[in-house]
């Protein structure tokens, strides 16, 4: 087994959520929370219920703070340098959940800057990528008059003053031991964190504000957070809360984190209908036996099973979805039975994303934030 690793630039092993809830230090999602969040929303979306967003840091905070009334705000973020997937997707339809359901602003960072640095990629190409995600970005179909987009780049003259403030903060070796940094990193990846700490307060400072941030994002991002939340409470600012979604596992097994390196394996938001069967078909690893015989004596195994665990993300519905693991178990359903069923929901939600998508060109600079 190889050993586990999570940080912003690396996802490897067999990851292991209970053990990162303790090595990261935060806190699993627990029933009461969950009650909490009902009461307000009227639901408890199915990524709650199924512990695809699975932690926390201070979410009580930002309840507490809403139940008397008081508003926070959101806050995430994509490093552009390749397409969005449905990893990406997963994430920012809960974000969509929560913007509509508490009627709260969403500030959305573009880290163009992070992936330059980062990235073996020229300006442009990153620019071209930055133009491309925030295409996917509005057609999630965030409210427009409650969403805005920060580009590192473009809005480094509201960003930077604050970036500096956190940056005299953090120490190198701070970083060094959180993400493995060495003395040759690029000098530009060492002041990088601070970037992504600002949009945590930089609303607050904008509005002459005190509202609490809540952050929904992939648990690798985690490390960032940990590292500038001090900060940013000792430069007079709330700490933000966050709440933590796991990895969607690659097609190719259910470890490790859906990544856009490699276009093939995972599935894109803009890849039509028979691209997705044709991917999910080839590469999705089957929980199923050798031969239908097997299969049908015996039963599959859900729980390496792709196709059934990505169901978790598409089918909302609790008793169809059982149903589905019930009869998989059984051996009831075959293993490209099931492929099927996902590849159905999933061309539907992506022929609603790309028909808005097509639209998302004129709307750029609606969402684009302006002083
Ligand atoms: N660093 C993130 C990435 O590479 C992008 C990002 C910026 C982000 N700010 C964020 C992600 C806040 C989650 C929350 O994708």
């Amino acid at each position: 087994m190889k050993k586990m690793k999570v940080n912003p630039y690396n996802v490897n092993g067999d990851i292991n959520y209970d053990k990162l809830i303790s090595e990261f230090g935060i806190k699993p999602i627990d029933k009461n929370i969950l009650k909490r969040i009902e009461a307000i929303t009227g639901e408890i979306h199915p990524y709650l219920r199924r512990g695809i967003f699975f932690a926390h840091r201070d979410l009580e905070k930002v309840l507490d703070a809403y139940e008397k009334g008081e508003k926070f705000f959101l806050y995430t973020g994509t490093g552009p340098s390749g397409p969005i997937h449905l990893g990406h997707y997963s994430v920012w339809s809960f974000v969509k959940w929560l913007q509509d359901k508490f009627d709260v602003e969403l500030w959305f960072q573009f880290t163009d800057d992070e992936k330059f640095l980062y990235k073996d990629m020229t300006y442009e190409e990153i620019q071209e990528w930055t133009k491309e995600n925030m295409l996917d970005v509005i057609a999630m179909g965030f409210n427009p008059n409650k969403t805005h987009f920060l580009i590192d780049t473009k809005h480094a003259g509201i960003i930077y003053p604050e970036a500096i403030k956190v940056a005299k903060k953090i120490t190198f070796s701070t970083l060094k031991s959180a993400f493995g940094f060495t003395d040759s990193n690029n000098i530009g990846s060492i002041f990088y964190t601070a970037m992504q700490t600002v949009p945590c307060f930089l609303p607050n400072i904008l509005n002459n504000e005190n509202k609490y941030c809540l952050i929904p994002m992939g648990v690798d991002q985690d490390p960032h957070f940990r590292i500038s939340r001090d900060v940013v409470e000792k430069l007079g600012h709330k700490k933000p809360s966050i709440i933590h979604a796991k990895f969607m596992s690659p097609l190719t097994g259910v470890t490790g984190k859906s990544s856009s390196s490699n276009y093939d394996k995972t599935i894109l938001m803009t890849d039509d209908a028979k691209t997705v069967a044709k991917k999910i078909n080839k590469y999705s690893f089957s929980g199923g036996k050798d031969t239908i015989e097997e299969h049908r004596e015996k039963g599959g195994n859900i729980e390496v099973d792709v196709a059934c665990q990505w169901l978790k993300y598409f089918e909302h519905n609790d008793e169809k979805l059982s149903e589905i693991y019930d009869k998989y178990s059984k051996g009831e359903l075959l293993s490209g039975e099931v492929k099927k069923i996902l590849i159905d929901k999933i061309n539907n939600e992506l022929s609603e994303h790309q028909r808005r998508r097509m639209n998302a060109e004129g709307m750029i600079d609606r969402f684009i934030f302006k002083n």
